[in-house]
């Protein structure tokens, strides 16, 4: 299958790049750019796309491209678009000079388009585009031509047609440049001849074909359904490829959703007739082993290793009836297999909370079969496979569950009452229409007592917080801006519906600084 390749040089933008390309009927891989070189040489790419980043290409330890990248690109004839930094790259190490300009550029401005060529084919004289930079080009190498410019870079896009360079300064990558999917649609169907391939519908065919023979006639596979999209899709492939030699086993944590126990087993017990679906109430062996317990990485931890200690014991016990059990599946997708540049700072925590690593004594093979998918690619497979629509666009749930949003020592009081306002809110939001535009939207328990006043009677009740936030991708998000008289609904329903809480506050905090979760 034609691929590109995406060099990440740092930016935060290299998952949504290559996202952006396999929207557009390519599949993408993202490659380090000490990498490139070994990756090419093993597959060559149709094309590759440089990242921006937040380097100068002057600073010795900025990420570079080997002599050898350029004399392998030329000699394939391996087309290149480099975006920002990786624009800066290829300028810089072909001769040309960059300079750091004192008028940064950062936001939307107004590209002035030079020459109509292949890469800015069937954009209007003027476009606006997204820009976020400081250095900017100089002199060019030769060979090149400028295709366009801003009123502040008078280098904004350029091409070295015979070489098959191309670059642009701003980020076509990004919703604020309206036309850059043209440009990134151009880059890849005018300039580097991909072939539309990468069709979901074929991804399926292909993954069942493949997954019936990794796993023999006879062996079966055990799976850990947390009813969240990943592991559920990842559930149904193997389930289309296996049928009923896909064991899969659910523990109720006690730290989940209101009815969410209920509803994940309707779902795969009747709807899609999973004969081994394994449910495990372990509501009262986490929460005691919960008990007490407040500092939360200590929390996490405790739920990790109860999940293991719950999981390892059915599987051992499911061996005994079903010896043939030799292969655990996890719903792994790409992002948190492929670790950038932006998102290695965070990744090691993110995984220490995710990917629960089982002990090596279970002695199963791995197969991860979603683990080169991004999450609307998963999405849209299981919208395929006859997942409800529901289900598939239900909101990112952390593992350790409701146990990070009732802070401090929970108990299955406090948990109740966070449950029931928890589905209050999500059923408002839901009723508002605004349920898909928003990341997350969660409740809140906040040990902290108050008095209110119900009637003739005072209260003394826990805070309840609200959490609606906006994002793409968890990294950084936006708080809500939530009507106000939804707001005061949520709150008064609430306050009257639940009781425990006397007192709804709303969080206008941002992440970064602020995280997204509580603890
Ligand atoms: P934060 O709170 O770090 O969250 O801004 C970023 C995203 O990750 C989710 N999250 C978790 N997911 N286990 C998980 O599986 C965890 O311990 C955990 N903590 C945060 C969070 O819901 C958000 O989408």
């Amino acid at each position: 299958m034609d691929t590109i390749f995406v060099v990440d040089l740092g930016s935060q933008y290299t998952h949504l790049i290559a996202r952006r390309v396999r929207e557009l009927g390519v599949y993408s891989e993202i490659v380090v750019h000490d990498r490139v070189i070994e990756e090419i040489k093993k597959n060559r790419p149709k094309g590759i796309i440089l990242s921006g980043g937040p380097s100068s290409v002057y600073e010795s330890d900025s990420p570079k491209l080997e002599n050898e990248f350029y004399e392998l690109i030329f000699n394939e004839k391996i087309p290149v678009l480099g975006i920002c930094y990786g624009l800066h790259l290829i300028v810089y190490q072909l001769g040309g000079k960059i300079k750091s300009h004192e008028q940064k550029e950062y936001g939307k401005v107004e590209l002035h388009i030079l020459r109509k060529d292949k890469l800015l084919h069937s954009l209007d004289d003027n476009e606006i585009v997204w820009m976020s930079h400081g250095d900017q080009i100089e002199k060019l190498p030769e060979g090149f031509i400028v295709l366009a410019r801003t009123k502040t870079c008078p280098i904004a896009a350029l091409a070295n047609e015979n070489k098959l360079l191309y670059g642009v300064q701003f980020h076509p990558e990004v919703a604020h440049t309206p036309k850059g999917r043209v440009i990134l649609n151009n880059f890849l169907f005018k300039i580097a001849n991909a072939k539309k391939e990468w069709k979901l519908e074929n991804w399926i065919i292909q993954k069942v074909n493949e997954i019936r023979e990794e796993i023999g006639p006879k062996n079966q596979v055990i799976l850990g359904l947390s009813g969240g999209v990943d592991s559920s899709v990842c559930a149904v492939l193997l389930h289309k490829a296996i049928g009923d030699r896909l064991h899969s086993i659910f523990v109720n944590n006690g730290l989940l959703r209101k009815g969410e126990e209920i509803e994940v087993q309707k779902t795969f017990k009747e709807k899609l007739r999973f004969k081994n679906f394994h449910y495990i109430d372990a509501e009262n062996f986490f929460l005691e082993r919960l008990k007490s317990v407040s500092d939360p990485e200590e929390k996490r931890k405790i739920i990790g290793h109860a999940f293991i200690e719950i999981f390892e014991n059915k599987t051992i016990e499911l061996e005994k009836t079903y010896p043939n059990i030799k292969f655990l599946a996890q719903g792994t997708i790409y992002p948190d297999r492929i670790e950038t540049a932006a998102t290695s700072k965070t990744a090691s925590k993110i995984k220490s909370h995710h990917n629960l690593t089982l002990p090596e004594n279970m002695k199963l093979k791995v197969i991860e079969p979603l683990k080169d998918l991004y999450k609307d690619e998963v999405r849209k497979i299981g919208e395929k496979l006859g997942l409800d629509k529901e289900l598939i666009e239900r909101h990112p749930f952390p593992g350790p569950g409701l146990a990070v949003r009732c802070l401090g020592p929970i108990d299955k009081e406090k948990l109740d009452i966070l449950r029931e306002a928890d589905s209050i809110l999500i059923e408002e939001i839901k009723k508002a229409g605004i349920y898909n535009s928003l990341w997350q939207a969660f409740c809140v328990l906040i040990p902290v007592k108050t008095v209110g006043v119900m009637g003739d009677f005072r209260t003394y009740e826990y805070i309840c917080s609200i959490r609606t936030v906006e994002s793409l991708d968890a990294m950084t998000a936006n708080f809500a801006k939530l009507d106000w008289d939804l707001l005061e609904k949520i709150a008064s329903r609430i306050i009257n519906e639940v009781k425990g809480f006397n007192r709804v506050v709303y969080d206008i905090s941002n992440k970064p600084p602020s995280t997204i979760e509580y603890e």
